[in-house]
């Protein structure tokens, strides 16, 4: 397809940057640009920000960057007419396309043309399911059984494929449509001779219902087709093959009717199978997705990241399945994602329950049945470990293993407390357990140059606590000092819009107090330093500052080599960190408020124990849930889930 000049025109005038970005990521406001956690790499706090006045993005941590067509593009793998055609959709502009030549009609990008090939497939099957004799007695029927309604069959673009050997290829060759092209979409398949010449063609879908499988923008890319009758010499499934527009390690099924469901209940359930995500559907559970056939990918995992952090693994109920399914747990926790587990009972699927519990019934099911993965992973080896000191010592090592997977000090933190209290080990020991674990992967692949701060953190939690459980009061200063640091190395580096990256820290802090009295006091100094007009740094304490005020900052500022600063200065070289400045920031507020809070929490609880009057408890106690839910704000800002068992 060729656009018209003009409705490309049309598209460039009407698109706003900000509403196309937030249709997949959640912006928050920061001065005059937008910010949000970067679709296109992992990252835990914004670096990704969104200028509406100059109509761009940047990421400031992996670099991509460009305008609102650039956007779709990258982020959807799409070409640009199909980003076009995306948009033009969302704003309802009608798409006019320039009269086609010959000529241009064979310069048509190579994509684009396989796609309007994969959907005039799409178009076909369909047309036969509805209105051919054959598709209606045969296709039609076996959905109806099933209990699908007329409204999911459209909705999926279910489709039917006649039981001969060339129906849609020969209505394709009709309709103008190479066999070139076919081929290449895996629709026909070609019988070559001894010679390699190509002697006949067939249809790679016969006699099966049809699955298409959508890309984000809801055209087909591919196709699943179910055989009908029970006949052991065939596969269950054909799938269409690899091809230039459908790689299957990065492609969900249901992805795009799902993902609107997605994005508001912030969870995506993932399941076994095509019919699965469709019976969930019906049963009133639209955020769900199925990695159709292959075990789930990184890159599957990313995307599904683009919408939420929180994904919860339905698991059919035999044990055999469920313990293949690990690795899958672990490489969520891995890709930065929340992971949470619903096990169906003894030989039910999402598909068969669905059915039988009713809709009610079932989404009650799975908010009553959601664990988290410490607790599904206790479950899985809780017959062994009765048996066997050993066994349970196994499984523990497991949790730990999967623990010891996610990239956030924090979070992590948050589990072992947790592991602690439900298996009743002590924290220390689980805690050094993973420390090891870590030390010993951080050996196997040393990044040098990259700054680690969640390895920093953790390092300096197992410095300043030798033995004792860590404290509170010590994670609080460690962010402090990291607070401090901040504030000193870059508050007078300016940003894009010529602010000052201190103004950005003080505003956060707000008026928190640093417990710390060496991070108080160098924070008061930047106070009286700024009223004088100076904007105080390392530099300036390094060579005034009091003994113990420059021994903290030189300790400070050596854990990132201090040569980084200089090549910042002197613009030799950016550093990875210097362009995360706001992101260090938000990063490092986020921790310093969830332990603040986190410490109120702990000294309220120590005066409700102590608190004989009745009213005093009362008082404390609507403290405590206060406190409770500032954490828990805090906790999801930071991506940690808090207490979601016993939510559910
Ligand atoms: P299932 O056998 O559970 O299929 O395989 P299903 O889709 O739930 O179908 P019903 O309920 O029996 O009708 C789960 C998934 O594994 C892939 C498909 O993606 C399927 O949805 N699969 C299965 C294949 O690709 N090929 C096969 O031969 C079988
Ligand atoms: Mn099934």
């Amino acid at each position: 397809m060729i656009l018209s000049q003009d409705t490309i025109a049309q598209i460039q005038n009407r698109v706003e940057i900000e509403e196309v970005v937030a249709d997949f990521v959640t912006l928050k406001r920061k001065g005059q640009n937008l910010w949000a956690c970067c679709p296109f790499h992992n990252e835990k706090s914004p670096s990704f920000s969104v200028s509406p006045s100059k109509g761009i993005y940047k990421c400031f941590g992996c670099g991509k960057a460009g305008d609102a067509i650039q956007f779709i593009i990258d982020l959807e793998g799409l070409s640009y007419v199909e980003a076009m055609g995306y948009l033009a959709k969302k704003y309802g502009i009608e798409i006019k396309e320039e009269e086609q030549t010959d000529e241009a009609l064979q310069q048509q990008h190579a994509k684009d043309s396989l796609i309007i090939a994969l959907n005039y497939a799409k178009d076909y099957y369909k047309k036969i399911l509805w209105e051919h004799e054959e598709g209606q007695a045969i296709g039609l029927s076996y959905f109806k059984e099933r209990g699908f309604t007329d409204e999911v069959i459209q909705e999926f673009d279910l489709g039917y494929s006649l039981d001969i050997w060339d129906g849609f290829t020969s209505a394709a060759l009709q309709a103008g449509y190479s066999e070139e092209i076919l081929i290449k979409a895996g629709l026909t398949i070609a019988k070559a001779d001894q010679a390699g010449d190509i002697t006949g063609k067939y249809d790679r879908f016969r006699g099966r219902v049809i699955f298409p499988i959508h890309n984000i923008t809801g055209k087909a890319i591919a196709f699943g087709a179910r055989i009908l009758k029970a006949d052991k010499k065939q596969p269950k499934y054909v799938n269409s093959p690899e091809t230039e527009v459908y790689h299957k390690s990065n492609v969900l099924y249901g992805i795009f009717q799902g993902r609107t469901a997605i994005r508001q209940t912030d969870n995506c359930f993932l399941v076994e199978g095509y019919t699965d995500v469709i019976s969930m559907h019906l049963a009133g559970v639209a955020n769900v997705v199925s990695s159709s056939g292959t075990s789930l990918t990184e890159e599957q995992i990313r995307i599904i990241g683009r919408y939420t952090k929180n994904i919860t693994v339905l698991f059919d109920g035999d044990a055999a399945g469920l313990k293949a399914s690990l690795r899958g747990i672990d490489m969520i926790l891995e890709g930065g994602l929340n992971v949470l587990a619903v096990v169906f009972p003894e030989g039910e699927d999402p598909d068969s329950y669905a059915r039988k519990l009713g809709n009610s019934g079932f989404q009650t099911f799975l908010k009553n049945n959601t664990q988290d993965f410490i607790t599904f992973k206790t479950n899985l080896f809780a017959k062994e470990s009765a048996l066997s000191p050993a066994k349970k010592a196994e499984s523990i090592r497991e949790i730990i293993l999967s623990i010891s997977k996610i990239p956030d000090a924090i979070k992590r933190t948050f589990y072992v407390k947790q592991t602690s209290e439900e298996l009743d080990i002590d924290q220390q020991l689980i805690l050094s357990e993973i420390n090891r674990i870590l030390l010993e992967r951080s050996r196997g692949q040393s990044r040098s140059g990259v700054v680690d701060e969640d390895k920093l953190l953790q390092d300096a939690i197992k410095e300043s606590k030798s033995a004792e459980r860590t404290s509170t009061d010590s994670i609080i200063s460690i962010h402090e000092k990291e607070c401090i640091r901040l504030l000193l190395q870059y508050g007078s580096v300016t940003n894009e819009e010529g602010v000052h990256f201190y103004e950005s820290i003080l505003a956060e802090l707000g008026d928190i107090a640093l417990i710390t009295p060496v991070y108080a006091e160098v924070l008061a100094m930047f106070h009286q330093k700024l009223a004088e007009g100076v904007i105080l740094d390392d530099d300036y304490l390094l060579r005034n500052g009091k003994d113990y005020i420059k021994k903290e900052v030189i300790d400070m500022i050596s854990r990132y080599s201090l040569s980084l600063k200089w090549e910042e200065k002197y613009k030799i070289y950016v550093p990875k960190e210097a362009e995360n400045i706001q992101e260090a920031i938000v990063k490092n507020m986020l921790h310093l408020k969830y332990y603040k809070v986190s410490k109120m929490l702990e000294d309220n609880s120590a005066e409700l124990r102590k608190c004989e009057d009745i009213d005093d408890q009362i008082a404390l106690l609507k403290m405590h849930l206060e406190l409770e839910k500032s954490k828990r704000e805090f906790g999801n800002q930071l991506g940690i889930v808090v207490n979601r068992k016993a939510a559910g």
